[in-house]
């Protein structure tokens, strides 16, 4: 497990990071010949389940998904976001860390960092749990929707902090929303890789959720490029369907027993 966790590390510098979302073995088993990394996020509450955020996600749900998606991975690193309120103390982040590793597979967790829970990640990879930081616009505990490090003192403030997470052993950090200036500090600061959503092409690699890229979720902040609009093909084929049924052009005898 630890060489799959150091092979991922020293991409940085060597290769740009490629990282997406999954909810399900199909998209899964797409994902993981191209990605390097495959990260069942929480966002799966917005997208999935139609919810405004993501506080209400419940770590069986989380599970369930993760289980779907670990059947369609072979070579990708699995990480799991942990949902807000499973990891408030370390006792209590450690057993739902490992509940959702042993019940998963997965390779790694993620949490979304406060100034408060450097002392999680700690406990975490004392334990030796790997985990991925989250900083910048972290959902779980920001009201409202805001680019981070837009100025010089929030700047050193993200860097620090960024440090200080890596120094509390994780081995690699999301940058959320954070400004091109920040994310190219903190990218050339730190020796783990900083995967960015929203924050530039400083960062070591890329992570955007799959939905919204392929035009499935109704999501297109100014972060994401949509490169398919699938929702419109899907639509098409079901047209389709309804007309074959309808004309009586299926099923043919060949679908037929
Ligand atoms: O929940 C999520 O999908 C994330 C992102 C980094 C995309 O945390």
């Amino acid at each position: 497990m630890k060489s799959k966790i150091n092979n991922f590390i020293r991409k940085k510098n060597q290769k740009k990071i490629i990282c997406l979302t999954a909810y399900s073995k199909n998209i899964a088993k797409i994902l993981d010949k191209h990605c390097d990394l495959v990260l069942v996020g929480d966002s799966l509450e917005n997208v999935l389940y139609g919810m405004k955020n993501t506080h209400k996600l419940s770590l069986e749900t989380i599970i369930k998904h993760a289980k779907s998606v670990r059947l369609g991975i072979k070579k990708s690193l699995l990480v799991v976001d942990m949902p807000k309120d499973t990891y408030k103390t370390p006792r209590q982040a450690k057993k739902n860390a490992k509940l959702i590793l042993e019940k998963t597979g997965c390779d790694a967790i993620k949490i979304e960092n406060t100034n408060k829970n450097l002392d999680i990640i700690k406990f975490l990879t004392k334990s030796k749990i790997n985990v991925m930081g989250h900083v910048g616009y972290t959902p779980q505990f920001k009201k409202k929707f805001k680019v981070e490090g837009q100025n010089k003192k929030d700047q050193q403030k993200l860097l620090n902090q960024s440090k200080q997470i890596e120094k509390a052993g994780a081995f690699s950090i999301v940058l959320e929303c954070v400004s091109k200036e920040a994310s190219k500090k903190i990218t050339k600061n730190l020796k783990i890789p900083t995967i960015g959503i929203g924050s530039s092409s400083f960062c070591d690699g890329q992570i955007l959720v799959t939905d919204d890229i392929i035009g499935l979720s109704g999501f297109y902040p100014k972060f994401v490029k949509k490169y398919i609009d699938l929702g419109k093909i899907i639509e098409n084929v079901i047209k389709q369907f309804k007309r074959d049924v309808k004309l009586m052009n299926f099923p043919k005898s060949k679908n037929s027993y």
